[in-house]
């Protein structure tokens, strides 16, 4: 085993344990759901080149690999897109009650591997395993949720501008959907948008994160157990193609939506891309979420949200509080309370072990990041009131739970999203004062305010510049509710009653000559 060292003077005293790279390897080979072929047309496949790439687990602390995927390229998309459009023929047809029940078999199924699935999501994403099956669940709920909106796809009828005209619109599926997810949420991202598709009447090709293939492959091989008619998903990998790859999705004629989440820089470049054709496009993208508290917050609500949210899968989420803003009545009490809760609640150690709640960052460039931006505000005056500090013979992927405080607006963090364990706290007096601070910020995507004055919690929730506003509670994110941001966190809602609404096309269907009488007034 690796042992690895956590601050025991500003952590919590608990050291890091990873999983021994040999550990895992031999775990996931023994998974009946891990596989490194890729998915194409119902086949599970190589790439046409005979290419393949390295995929470094939680245990990259010498950057050794847990397996490889197929390294596929234009030829391959190329392909796997002809597959769902073939499969797009008919499937389009079925009746939305054989799509519910095919989404609720493969919800049944991923219940039934809970813990093969989380294995594999902690293994590539370094998730520990009671976050790795949190997600899990998340991911599944959003199979259950779109077999129930399956059969709930509406359109309207009403009377033309035209005497004698009546007209319908019916909700058609889009087509064959392009999905491009991140490695933050391997299983969920997934779920989130292929469910929606499915229900629809879409069939989907997606390109899975370069770091985090597996989980999506393994979800594959439910959806196959599930009868998913070969073609309608289909799994292309890559690493070093991943632009002509995209590029392939967001020009090609057959593809007439782009699901995307992932930084706000891509975004902008599958878009431009996309413009060619012009496709539907959803894109989920960065956010820099404030968190506000307000002098008359309950505490332990605050704290509760807060736990939750910064740290979850390690604080890489893009809804995780970026910044957080507290009102100077309750500000020194509210350091002591986060910094005694944070100790207690935030544990790393093996991942695998159930009471770990704090695992690794994606690649060692993320804790680089952080470093730098630890070390740029503690430049500037802000100071840590825990963590801050690695531990040299930490694994190169981990970084401890940090708490800053004294934050100002001309820190490098307050404009940038911290992916990571770092919470950062900022000083505020009044209303105005922090509403103005918190939109100051060219993303949107989820806002927190706590204070136990409805008026004023309905104020800031409207004035906060953001897709989702959480009030008195750390956690948006729900597959019942709709997801996503406003400015340059992009457009289009996942989940909730619009989700299926991204995969789907309103004909309108005018129906003429009806020869109705009218009586003149
Ligand atoms: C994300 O970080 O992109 C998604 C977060 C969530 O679904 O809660």
């Amino acid at each position: 085993m690796l042992f690895i060292k956590g601050n025991r003077e500003q952590g919590n005293g608990v050291s890091i344990v990873l999983a021994n790279r040999a550990q895992a390897r031999t775990t996931l080979e023994k998974l009946p759901l891990f596989t490194e072929k890729a998915y194409i047309n119902g086949k599970w496949t190589e790439a046409t080149s005979r290419k393949s790439f390295d995929i470094f687990g939680a245990d990259k602390y010498s950057h050794e690999k847990i397996g490889s995927c197929p390294e596929m390229g234009e030829e391959d998309v190329v392909s796997a897109i002809s597959s769902a459009q073939r499969a797009f023929k008919s499937f389009q047809h079925t009746h939305p009650k054989a799509r519910a029940k095919l989404l609720r078999k493969w919800y049944n199924l991923m219940m039934q591997y809970r813990n093969e699935l989380a294995t594999i999501l902690m293994y590539e994403n370094g998730r520990p395993l009671s976050g790795a099956l949190q997600e899990i669940d998340y991911a599944a709920a959003f199979l259950d949720w779109f077999a129930g909106e399956a059969e709930r796809s509406y359109g309207y009828s009403a009377q033309g501008s035209i005497p004698g005209n009546r007209f319908v619109t019916v909700a058609q599926p889009v087509g064959v959907v392009g999905i491009l997810t991140p490695w933050n949420f391997p299983s969920a991202m997934i779920t989130r948008k292929i469910a929606g598709a499915i229900a629809a009447g879409c069939s989907v090709v997606i390109k899975p994160a370069a770091e985090t293939p597996y989980s999506a492959l393994a979800l594959a091989k439910l959806a196959e157990q599930a009868g998913l008619p070969e073609g309608v998903m289909n799994i292309v990998t890559t690493n070093k193609n991943v632009s002509s790859v995209g590029k392939v999705m967001t020009t090609h004629d057959d593809v007439k939506k782009i699901s995307f989440t992932g930084s706000t820089g891509v975004g902008k470049l599958l878009m431009q891309q996309a413009s060619s054709t012009l496709k539907k496009c959803s894109f989920e993208l960065g956010g820099n979420a404030p968190y506000i508290v307000f002098d008359d917050a309950d505490l332990s609500l605050v704290m509760q949200g807060l736990l939750a949210g910064k740290f979850r899968g390690s604080g890489q989420t893009c809804v995780s509080p970026n910044r957080i803003y507290v009102q100077a009545g309750i500000y020194d009490k509210f350091i002591d309370t986060f910094k005694k809760e944070t100790q207690a609640q935030i544990r790393p150690g093996p991942l695998e072990n159930a009471d770990t709640t704090l695992g690794c960052l994606i690649t060692p460039k993320a804790v680089s990041k952080l470093t730098n931006l630890v070390a740029d505000a503690q430049s500037k005056g802000a100071k840590v009131v825990l963590g801050g500090e690695r531990a040299p013979d930490a694994a190169e992927t981990f970084y401890p739970a940090t708490i800053l405080k004294d934050m100002t607006s001309n820190m490098e963090a307050s404009n940038t999203e911290l992916f990571g364990p770092v919470a950062t706290i900022y000083r505020f007096e009044a209303e105005a004062e922090v509403i103005e601070a918190a939109n100051r910020s060219p993303v949107g995507l989820a806002g927190y305010v706590y204070t136990q004055d409805v008026a004023r919690a309905w104020r800031t929730a409207e004035a906060l510049e953001v897709g989702m506003t959480g009030i008195n509670t750390g956690i948006v994110s729900d597959p019942y509710a709709p997801f996503g941001g406003i400015k340059q966190s992009g457009f289009g809602r996942e989940g909730g009653r619009h989700g299926i609404e991204e995969f789907q096309i309103q004909k309108t269907i005018t129906m003429g000559g009806l020869g109705m009488p009218l009586t003149p007034l």
